[in-house]
């Protein structure tokens, strides 16, 4: 199999991401909210058939169970034996026989709701594309997944890792390549989604009324110490000044505003396709800074904040900042001291470099 152009092949496998991803199973069940008025709004299928429930960038399906288990109840709450289906999309390169495991053995599965069996699918392909048949899903879900761009953006970033730190040219073009992967992303959903379908997607947002101004945009913190701690690298010849210069995370944590954007105004691409039910953030609580805040068990939290940043950095880090001109070994070493010189400084000062979340949740209605 060619290997796919993504800036990801995933997250970090054998269980890795599971057990070090509470953030993000925090920020799907925060979803729990917005799924009793997204199902209720949507049509029952009649003849018979199944009712589609979608779920975007699933990775091993760890944090999206529960939440697809809402839905599911609330459907069956509607019709007791309705009959559904589940599609998990994510990259061909995820790992699926995890999400297969925690399908049919997690708790807090679907597979548990009361009722017929539920249909559980794979769906491979990149969410830049129709990821499920023409019109067949009633109610698509998509958590902590869509801020990541379609392609590794080309651009010399002298002030950090991230969008936040980029200035002229280099902060336009990456808003309009944020900007071109959202709208690429809702219009294959629009392909996706029956008439009157609904779309939840959840991802990490900017806050712009916070102040200072930018001191709202998810991670900021966290993209600097990044950065500082490869500038350490770079000091002992362990890695390529120039090669930290223009290494960019591809992610793109979008206001409100840039999110509705694709629906308003004149030039709106997607108004046609798509109603805007609700379009805000919600800071969503750190649970490792919550948990060292009762314990003060510093070293326990650098290490436990390192971890859940390498369960969904490793793969595009690898490939784009520490795998160049080494063998699997040697980048598996310097990925190692990285992150171990990363928890040490975490744990050194807690707040200071603290993960800090505004969660984008958007909802829409498939006209
Ligand atoms: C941080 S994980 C979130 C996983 C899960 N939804 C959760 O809440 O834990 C982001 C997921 O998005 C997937 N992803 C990134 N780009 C993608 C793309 N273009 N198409 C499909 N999935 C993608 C990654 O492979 C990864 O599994």
């Amino acid at each position: 199999m060619s290997k796919p152009s993504t800036t990801t092949e995933g997250m970090k496998r054998g269980g890795y991401y599971d057990d070090h991803s509470e953030y993000q199973r925090a920020t799907a069940a925060s979803a729990a909210s917005f799924i009793p008025e997204s199902v209720a709004a949507v049509p029952l299928p009649s003849d018979g058939q199944m009712f589609v429930i979608a779920d975007y960038g699933s990775s091993t399906g760890r944090n999206s169970v529960a939440a697809v288990r809402g839905a599911v109840e609330r459907v069956r709450g509607r019709r007791a034996d309705q009959t559904i289906a589940v599609i998990h999309n994510d990259l061909p390169t995820n790992d699926w026989n995890a999400l297969f495991a925690n399908v049919t053995s997690a708790a807090d599965s679907y597979v548990h709701a009361a009722g017929p069996p539920v249909l559980s699918m794979a769906s491979a392909v990149s969410f830049f594309e129709p990821a499920a048949p023409s019109a067949s899903v009633h109610l698509g879900l998509s958590f902590s997944a869509a801020h990541w761009l379609r392609t590794q953006p080309d651009l010399v970033l002298p002030g950090g890792f991230y969008f936040s730190e980029a200035i002229g040219d280099a902060r336009a073009a990456l808003a309009a390549q944020a900007t071109d992967d959202w709208t690429a992303f809702l219009i294959a959903r629009a392909a996706d989604l029956q008439p009157s379908g609904r779309l939840l997607v959840q991802m990490v947002g900017t806050d712009p009324t916070t102040i200072p101004a930018g001191s709202g945009i998810t991670a900021r913190k966290l993209m600097l110490a990044m950065s500082e701690v490869a500038g350490e690298l770079v000091a002992d010849g362990l890695l390529d000044a120039a090669r930290v210069k223009r290494y960019v995370l591809p992610v793109y944590a979008r206001t409100p505003a840039e999110a509705r954007a694709p629906f308003e105004g004149q030039d709106a691409t997607l108004r046609d396709l798509f109603e805007l039910i609700e379009c805000r953030t919600d800071p969503v609580a750190n649970p490792y800074l919550q948990q060292w805040r009762t314990d003060r068990d510093s070293a326990a939290y650098g290490r436990a904040y390192s971890a859940f940043v390498r369960a969904f950095t490793e793969s595009n880090l690898r490939e784009h900042l520490f795998a160049r001109g080494r063998d699997g070994a040697e980048a598996d070493a310097v990925l190692d001291d990285y992150f171990a010189r990363l928890a040490r400084r975490f744990a050194a000062d807690p707040e200071r470099d603290r993960f800090e979340d505004w969660t984008l949740t958007v909802v829409l209605a498939r006209r």
